[in-house]
């Protein structure tokens, strides 16, 4: 009874910031995936200047019944107690050289830092479990680097066995060789294995920034690794740590399945970029691939078919594919279309589609960036009242409003062809039938 108040009241929290709707369909959707729901990385100098909003994220996510796998890190903490005890270290390729000396301070504090966040939890009556040192068997590969493991197998039942007994696991970095040495890893590398292990639905990298952020300072809220990752890393200002972040989510994201997603996010906006379509964080997917086609097969049609009605709610008109020429735009998830047809040589967007569950991870975007790198000139109605309507807003180049319609164009400057197009527009047939 309690607990579905609770639920219930957060809800509505959440609410305030988008429909019930949205945030039930994720409810749904990740807690179809039990332990697979997502690995959550925390970085390390969010538990010394973030712990809270963290613990009441998490604390939310255990109120509806989701369990995330925690890994921690510890380098900036690590870094200033070696500084005070006056321990010399010093970094290798971007890992830390770790002496008996470093490793002794690095598994007290590594320890500490997995302590706080699980006792920060348990206070708020999570069932956090600390993992310190028993599920990555390690080798040591470069002596240079010295107490370093590098991870051979994760232990992931032990993982799972908690989850399933209503824990949350919280995993320090920290593993052990076939000689029973304790070795300090790097946060990001166990956060890979176990990834590549678990195969969660999300991984999700928490730090102080809070995602990545382009030349202008502005956070970029989608990434798809195949449209963009060859652009991003030429970029002068994506800096070095960023740049190599990117570089081990791509590698990641081609070894997970495709429809798996990184958000790099902060602790206060984790429940946003959960719940919502627009997130609040930086979401990097593998990418989309997008075909253009001039005629369909059977089961081409059929899956337009579908896309079109899930997303438009209503029945396609049976003659839909009888009339004119049409150029056919399909996501191969089979979640996202578009549909052209031409006026006047002029492309005319007949339907653009997403699922939607396909909303918030930028499909619709690089279905419309595709058509436009492909359509100089286009034009396109949509309902008064559709909700996408700020999108095309900011997209056109004018619009037109009546009462039934909003008119769209792109790329269209000659009065007379505007005006041709305009009437073109509102008066084709609705070929979409919703039954009330
Ligand atoms: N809530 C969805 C997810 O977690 C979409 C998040 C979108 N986030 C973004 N930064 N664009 O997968």
């Amino acid at each position: 009874m309690k607990k579905s108040y609770k639920k219930d009241t957060i809800l509505k929290l959440l609410s305030s910031m988008s429909s019930e709707k949205e945030i039930r369909k994720y409810l749904d959707r990740f807690s179809s995936d039990d332990y697979r729901f997502a690995l959550i990385k925390v970085g390390g100098a969010v538990i010394q200047s973030d712990l809270e909003n963290l613990v009441s994220s998490l604390a939310f996510l255990n109120e509806v019944g989701l369990r995330p796998i925690i890994v921690h890190g510890g380098g900036p903490k690590l870094s200033e107690e070696l500084n005070k005890r006056k321990i010399e270290f010093s970094f290798l390729n971007g890992q830390r050289v770790t002496t008996k000396d470093v490793l002794d301070v690095a598994y007290e504090i590594f320890s500490g830092e997995n302590k706080k966040i699980v006792s920060a939890l348990n206070d708020q009556h999570v069932n956090a479990i600390p993992v310190i040192g028993d599920i990555f068997s390690c080798n040591i590969e470069n002596k240079d680097l010295g107490y370093v493991g590098q991870i051979k197998e994760t232990n992931s039942n032990k993982i799972k066995d908690i989850i399933s007994s209503g824990g949350i696991p919280v995993i320090a970095p920290i593993g052990y060789t076939e000689e029973h040495q304790l070795v300090n890893i790097n946060g990001d590398k166990a956060t890979l294995a176990l990834a590549k292990e678990i195969v969660p639905d999300k991984v999700i990298f928490l730090s102080e920034i809070g995602g990545i952020f382009d030349g202008n300072d502005q956070l970029i809220s989608n990434i798809n690794i195949k449209d963009d990752y060859n652009n991003l890393m030429s970029q002068d200002w994506l800096h070095s740590g960023m740049k190599l972040k990117l570089e081990q989510i791509k590698l990641l994201l081609d070894s997970l399945p495709s429809n798996s997603s990184v958000s790099i996010t902060k602790p206060l906006h984790l429940n946003r970029e959960l719940f919502t379509d627009a997130g609040f964080g930086t979401l990097v997917k593998a990418g989309h691939q997008i075909n253009k086609l001039k005629s369909l097969n059977n089961d081409q049609n059929n899956a337009l078919v579908s896309i079109l009605e899930s997303a438009f709610k209503g029945t396609l008109s049976k003659n839909y594919f009888e009339n004119d020429d049409k150029e056919f735009y399909i996501s191969e998830c089979n979640r996202s279309s578009i549909v052209i047809t031409t006026f006047k040589d002029i492309a005319y967007m007949d339907k653009f589609a997403v699922i939607n569950s396909a909303r918030g991870e930028g499909l619709g975007n690089a279905m419309w960036n595709k058509m436009l790198s492909e359509h100089k000139k286009i034009f396109w109605r949509s309902r008064a009242s559709n909700a996408i309507n700020n999108f095309y807003k900011d997209v056109c180049d004018g619009f037109q409003k009546s009462d039934e319609w909003n008119i769209f164009w792109i790329g269209i400057h000659d009065l007379d062809e505007l005006t041709a197009c305009i009437n073109y527009a509102v008066n084709q047939p609705a070929t979409i039938s919703y039954e009330n």
